[in-house]
Formats: C-alpha cells, sequence, structure tokens
C-alpha cells in the first residue's frame, strides 16, 4: 500500500468541491499507486459512474462506500481498476528497445552467466496490458532460440493489475491495431489465423506465466526474484514520484547484478532512483543494476 499524498485541492464541477471523488482518488492511490491530478479528475469521475450504474449506486458516497465498508467492496474495486487501467499497446512498440535488447543485452546476460550451471533466463513483463509486449518479448528470443540460446530455459513472467486484460492476453487474439507493426514474415511463423483476426501460435504462448499482480503490492514484489530482465514500459506514467520510486527500488531489488530495466520510449528514472546506472544503446536506452559499487546518473 502506498501512502496517500498530501491532501489535493478537490475538483470543482461548477464550482462545487467533489469531497467524495477525492476520496476515491485517494483510495485508488493507496491500493494501486495510481494517482489522478485534479486535471484528471473528471477522467476518473467518468469511469466511477460507469461503475455506479451497474452497481446502482446514485451518488459518489454511495460508491465510495461500495468500495470500503460494502460486502462487495474487493470485487468492486478490482472491476473500478479494470476500468481505469485499460492500456494502448501492441505488438513490436519499440523496435529499438528490442534490437538492443537481443543484440546487446542477451549476450551480455548469456556472459554474466556463462559460469553457471543451469542456463535459465528470467524475464518479467510489468504491465503487460494485453499481452503484446511479452508475446513480442518470446518471439524475438524464439529468434535466437538456434543460436545463441540453444539449451536456454527461458521463463517469462507477465503482470497486469488488469483482470480483463489479462484474459484478453490468456486468449492470445489480436485485430488489426495491435498487429499493424509485425512484419508478413512474424505473422506467417508465429501467428495462425482467427475469422479476420490472428491468434499466437502455442510455440510463443508456452512458458508465459501471467499472474494478476499489483506493482504497488510490497507484499508480492518482494517475491519477483532472480530476475535478468524487466521491462516496465509506459506503465509508471500513472504513478507520481513517491509510488514509482518504490516500485522501481522492488525492481533493483529483484534484478540478478547484470540485470538491465527497461522502461517506455518517453521514460526516465531522473530524479526517481540513483541505484540504477543508465546505458545507452544503439538507437534506445536501458538501466543496468551494476555490482551497487559505483553510482551514475539516471538522467
Ligand atoms: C499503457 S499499458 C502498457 C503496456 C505495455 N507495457 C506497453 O508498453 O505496450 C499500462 C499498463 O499498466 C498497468 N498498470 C497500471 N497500474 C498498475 C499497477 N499498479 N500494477 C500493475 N499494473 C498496472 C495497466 O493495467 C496497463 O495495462
Amino acid at each position: 500500500m502506498t501512502t496517500a499524498p498530501s491532501p489535493q485541492p478537490a475538483l470543482r464541477t461548477q464550482g462545487a468541491p467533489e469531497p467524495d471523488l477525492v476520496s476515491i482518488r485517494d483510495l485508488i492511490y493507496q491500493v494501486a499507486g495510481i494517482f489522478h491530478p485534479d486535471n484528471k479528475l473528471s477522467l476518473l469521475q467518468d469511469r466511477c459512474r460507469r461503475r455506479m450504474t451497474e452497481v446502482k449506486a446514485a451518488t459518489l458516497r454511495e460508491y465510495f462506500e461500495c468500495l470500503t465498508i460494502r460486502p462487495i467492496r474487493q470485487a468492486e474495486l478490482t472491476a473500478l481498476l479494470n476500468e481505469i487501467t485499460i492500456g494502448e499497446t501492441c505488438f513490436f512498440r519499440n523496435q529499438a528497445q528490442l534490437d538492443a535488447f537481443r543484440r546487446v543485452v542477451i549476450p551480455k546476460i548469456i556472459e554474466a552467466k556463462a559460469d553457471l550451471p543451469i542456463r535459465r533466463l528470467r524475464i518479467w513483463s510489468a504491465g503487460c496490458s494485453t499481452g503484446e509486449e511479452p508475446y513480442t518479448l518470446r518471439m524475438v528470443l524464439l529468434e535466437e532460440a538456434a543460436d545463441r540460446l540453444k539449451d536456454w530455459n527461458i521463463e517469462i513472467i507477465a503482470t497486469d493489475l488488469n483482470e480483463r486484460s489479462l484474459a484478453h492476453a490468456k486468449q492470445a487474439v489480436y485485430g488489426s491495431h495491435s498487429t499493424r507493426n509485425l512484419t508478413p514474415s512474424y505473422k506467417e511463423r508465429y501467428f495462425l489465423p482467427y475469422g479476420d483476426q490472428l491468434q499466437v501460435c502455442n510455440r510463443v504462448r508456452a512458458n508465459i506465466n501471467f499472474v494478476r499482480l499489483n506493482l504497488s503490492d510490497d507484499s508480492r514484489m518482494i517475491f519477483m526474484k532472480s530476475l535478468d530482465a524487466v521491462f516496465c514500459c509506459n506503465v509508471l506514467i500513472y504513478f507520481d514520484l513517491t509510488s514509482k520510486s518504490r516500485v522501481v527500488q522492488h525492481f533493483f531489488a529483484n534484478l540478478l547484478p547484470h540485470g538491465y530495466l527497461f522502461l517506455g520510449q518517453s521514460e526516465s528514472l531522473f530524479g526517481v532512483n540513483d541505484d540504477f546506472q543508465l546505458v545507452h544503446l544503439p538507437g534506445t536506452t536501458a538501466y543496468v543494476k551494476g555490482n551497487g559499487t559505483e553510482r551514475r546518473s539516471t538522467r
């Protein structure tokens, strides 16, 4: 759980403050680390209204009670989080990052693990949304399966807070918007036709473990151990500095000493965390855990 930030001025709808909406905003922040600044409160209100119709709550006060003291509170909080966390994603969202992962980072991980008896690669897609990111990573790794990663056991853990997105991810069926960046060769080798859509083939779906996990849940985060790489792309944009720092500290603790953290194209750890070391890769950047003896810029 994240500590609520200092009280913010309430949204004023037609001049009137909405204290119950602010209470809901603070609850979501405490539970999931997602912070709605004042200029996004109308969005939150809209999402609440959708749920209020479902649970027949007439007012925001009544809805706040549904989220906190009524027997449905746990299920309703999950349902509201499902409404709030609908995330844009697609296959091969950041080609430069994937190329750098394949050509620079994987060889470095292999080198770091050269003396270990077990050849195991453990990758975490944190905030995987509907699954395009972990499936993309799996395809990239399959491209190396006959060569650099021959005989390696590869595990991908894909987590998200949104259970509807996870259900979609497990079904692995995607329309043209999600698949727009796929080359014909990838489509042919890793997908099967599914009506007018495409379904990810079993070879790609194997060894990807989809799990609901809240990145703000410290009690769960401490168990995500022994990672070679974490992809947490376009997720922390919803968090404020405090909750972001906390999540990133968990990534740092859970990565192996050679481990890498990848963020979204417009994201950085500047002002968030000093422990990770920024590395410049062709066309992109990443963060490496390093041996912890050096402190470098996270800009
Ligand atoms: C924009 S999507 C990013 C998807 C993918 N990583 C990408 O870059 O294409 C952001 C995802 O973060 C998830 N998310 C937001 N807050 C979260 C939290 N507290 N714990 C876990 N996932 C969260 C949302 O549910 C959403 O699926």
